[in-house]
């Protein structure tokens, strides 16, 4: 169960940090001044991210404030967010949607490069709540500032419930070409429990989809676990398959690789690089 909150997490790309098991622990309560960062992420949004797009904040938080606070700290379930998901509706250019499953780092590293990817943190809910822990109170109504339930205890937590909408809110909207990225440094690179797996990828629609592009990248120094055509990627194209998706598989992305060696420019996988004479040749070469 646990790699399943490590997943939500990811998802968030957002909430990551935070929420994986051995971080989400009883003691941790909502985040501080969560109304304040939330509308005020919001107001960032729409102001300076985003400024075309036309959202009413303070309704958004009400619904959000709304949906907890009337349930039981364990018991808030995707539906409970559908008032506050449909205050955000949200249209994105088609051909640049990047899905991922525990390779947040380069995600956002390769997001970095190229602002036209659109992630879930780039929509308004991603932008909004990421990183960020939320629950009700256990005996009055209002958030509970000083413990949360874990993750794994909850049937519904509020915390996953939210983001497990955004996921499939984001997925339901992917059109054109899209991305996934993929871990391939670990066993279970595409895991059926995470959030990608479980949520996502039922909800990408064939008939939007041109393409599924799987990317499959391992650590620079390894280990080598799972590729295009080893382990459970093997699942993922099964499944892309069965669904009638058209769909590539790459291992070794040069852009991705590039991206790495930038963080780690010792690593040895990069030295062909760094001491040849012709970059361009480098890079080519590999
Ligand atoms: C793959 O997962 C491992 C373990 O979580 C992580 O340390 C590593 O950075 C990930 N690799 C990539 C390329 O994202
Ligand atoms: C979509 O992906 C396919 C397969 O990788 C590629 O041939 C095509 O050029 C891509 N289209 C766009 C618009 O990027």
């Amino acid at each position: 169960m646990s790699s399943f909150f490590c997943l939500c997490i990811h998802f968030k790309g957002l909430i990551m940090l935070l929420f994986c098991p051995s971080q989400l622990r009883a003691h941790l309560g909502t985040t501080p001044n969560i109304k304040h960062i939330v509308v005020g992420r919001c107001y960032n949004y729409i102001s300076l991210v985003n400024p075309s797009s036309r959202y009413d904040c303070e309704e958004i938080w009400r619904l959000f404030e709304e949906a907890v606070v009337h349930q039981a700290s364990c018991n808030v379930k995707v539906e409970d967010y559908h008032q506050m998901f449909i205050a955000m509706p949200h249209t994105w250019p088609c051909d640049r949607f990047l899905f991922w499953s525990k390779t947040r780092a380069l995600m956002h590293s390769y997001a970095a490069t190229d602002r036209h990817i659109w992630t879930l943190e780039d929509t308004l809910v991603g932008f909004m709540f990421n990183d960020l822990i939320w629950c009700r109170h256990k005996e009055r109504p209002g958030f509970d500032f000083s413990s949360c339930p874990e993750w794994s205890s909850c049937q519904n937590h509020p915390v996953y419930s939210l983001w497990r909408q955004a996921s499939q809110t984001f997925a339901e909207l992917a059109c054109g070409n899209i991305t996934v990225l993929l871990n391939g440094s670990i066993a279970n690179a595409f895991d059926k429990k995470s959030m990608f797996g479980s949520v996502e990828l039922d909800s990408l629609n064939p008939q939007s989809v041109d393409y599924v592009n799987i990317k499959v990248v391992a650590n620079l120094e390894g280990p080598y676990i799972e590729s295009c055509s080893q382990g459970s990627v093997l699942d993922l194209i099964q499944i892309l398959r069965s669904r009638g998706f058209s769909w590539t598989c790459t291992d070794n992305d040069q852009t991705l690789m590039i991206l790495q060696c930038i963080q780690d420019p010792k690593e040895s996988a990069c030295q062909t690089c760094a001491n040849s004479l012709s970059h361009r040749q480098c890079l080519t070469s590999n």
